[in-house]
């Protein structure tokens, strides 16, 4: 049996919209990105690509967008909500002292070249997370993070330090949990769903610099008994609106972006 991974990344969230690094803040989904979330749910359902499960981070964004895409797939599907198991493991890339920061003033203040690098090099880590930063308290005292480790609770990451601590609940949980369903949904971020990839199409860290994930845009993975892939990710719905939407995410590190 041929397993599919269906990959989601949330809907637009509040700093999305203005151009802030979001990362472990917890902001909200937009109306746009609930509708967003509600788009995707019907292609998922007109392709019949109901999960068995689903795993999200811990971030409302992300949980919020699964279960918009199950409740608009339900309407057409009319099955029984299927499990929906949530970690802190797939939340978004922790950006550090990036986090609260318009990315076309850090372009003015730094450079087009030296934005696209901390955001897509494989190794660029920002600086740490400063004790006085306005959401420090935010994060590290959130209750969801009452189990984990503090030592394990990231200040700032590198897209490799993602896959590092994705790597375990990927070994330990999520690959069984592939292995022995036939679809298996993710809803999580733009740069946790470049982590799996990374992990599972093992794709080099000089071409991962060059991968970007749209908003509530289903990627698709076909992966044999063993997970291997059995073809490349593609994403699913309209090429040339997929495109456009590639295009306007990477123009957000521009110093001043197109609208
Ligand atoms: C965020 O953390 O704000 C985004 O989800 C990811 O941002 P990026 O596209 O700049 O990596």
């Amino acid at each position: 049996m041929t397993r599919r991974l269906v990959l989601v990344r949330h809907g637009e969230a509040a700093w999305g919209a203005e151009n802030k690094f979001c990362s472990w803040v917890d902001k909200p989904l937009t109306q746009k990105g609930e509708n967003e979330a509600k788009e995707c749910g019907e292609l998922l359902a007109a392709q019949k690509l109901w999960p068995d499960v689903v795993f999200t981070s811990v971030l409302g964004r992300a949980t919020n967008t699964a279960r918009i895409i199950l409740d608009e797939m339900k309407k057409v599907i009319g099955k029984e909500m299927p499990p929906i198991l949530s970690s802190w493991r797939l939340n978004e890339r922790h950006y550090g002292s990036l986090i609260g920061v318009n990315r076309s003033e850090l372009a003015a203040e730094h450079g087009e070249e030296k934005v696209r690098w901390w955001r897509r090099a494989y190794d660029a880590r920002p600086p740490p997370i400063p004790r006085t930063h306005l959401h420090f308290s935010e994060i590290y005292e959130d209750q969801r993070y009452a189990d984990v480790e503090p030592s394990q609770l990231p200040v700032a990451e590198s897209l490799r330090d993602v896959v590092s601590r994705l790597k375990p609940y990927w070994a330990e949980t999520m690959a069984t949990t592939v292995q022995n369903s036939g679809i298996t949904m993710v809803v999580a971020h733009g740069n946790s769903i470049r982590a799996l990839l990374k992990l599972i199409e093992e794709i080099e860290d000089d071409v991962i610099v060059g991968v970007s994930i749209p908003t509530a845009t289903p990627l698709l993975l076909s992966l044999t008994s063993d997970l291997k892939p059995m073809n490349s990710h593609h994403f699913l719905g309209d090429p040339k609106a997929i495109e456009d939407a590639i295009r306007r995410m990477d123009e957000q590190g521009k110093a001043e972006p197109s609208q």
